[in-house]
């Protein structure tokens, strides 16, 4: 484990996700995991304003799967899982090809809503997995949160 944040406002994901800004390469994975209006959004929005970027595709205007962003000439991509429905539908729409480049950093919401899929992108070589555990603190569970980051998994 990298970083294990027990009481986290909003202005401390913001600190984080600057930090992990730092670090992260293309190639890498960044999969948010935790439950409904945890933050994963939230977080994945603090990567992309410290990467300063800005959009420039999308899917459907409600809730795309799939938004993609400029960054340094390459992408990146922020995928949400939530409403895909199986590993075909997966493939169909072409998300397969997003982690196995090495010339975009994806940040996932919900990939362990499909364990298989998962395990494969876990284990893919030559780049690194930020896994991001958030949590709702049980203290203060409308302002904080917990923060837990592993990554080494290949
Ligand atoms: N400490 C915190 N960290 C992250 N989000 C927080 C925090 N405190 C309050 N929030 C709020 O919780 C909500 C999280 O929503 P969202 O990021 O869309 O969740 P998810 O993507 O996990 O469903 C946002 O409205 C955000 O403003
Ligand atoms: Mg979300």
């Amino acid at each position: 484990m990298l970083n294990h944040a027990p009481s986290c406002t909003k202005a401390d994901i913001k600190i984080i996700t600057k930090r992990l800004s730092k670090i992260i390469k293309f190639g890498d994975c960044v999969l948010l995991e935790g439950s409904l209006g945890v933050g994963k959004t939230e977080f994945a929005k603090g990567l992309m304003s410290a990467f300063g970027v800005r959009r420039f595709a999308c899917g459907s205007p409600t809730f795309p799967i799939i938004n993609e962003y400029n960054y340094l000439n390459k992408k990146i991509a922020h995928i949400d899982f939530y409403r895909l429905k199986n590993y075909d539908e997966i493939e169909d729409i072409g998300i397969p090809s997003y982690f196995w480049d090495e010339n975009v950093i994806v940040i996932s919401e919900w990939l362990n809503l499909f364990p298989k899929f998962e395990r494969q992108v876990m284990k893919k070589a030559n780049s690194s997995i930020w896994k991001v555990k958030l949590e709702f603190d049980k203290t203060s569970p409308a302002t904080k949160r917990k923060v837990s980051i592993f990554t080494g998994y290949h």
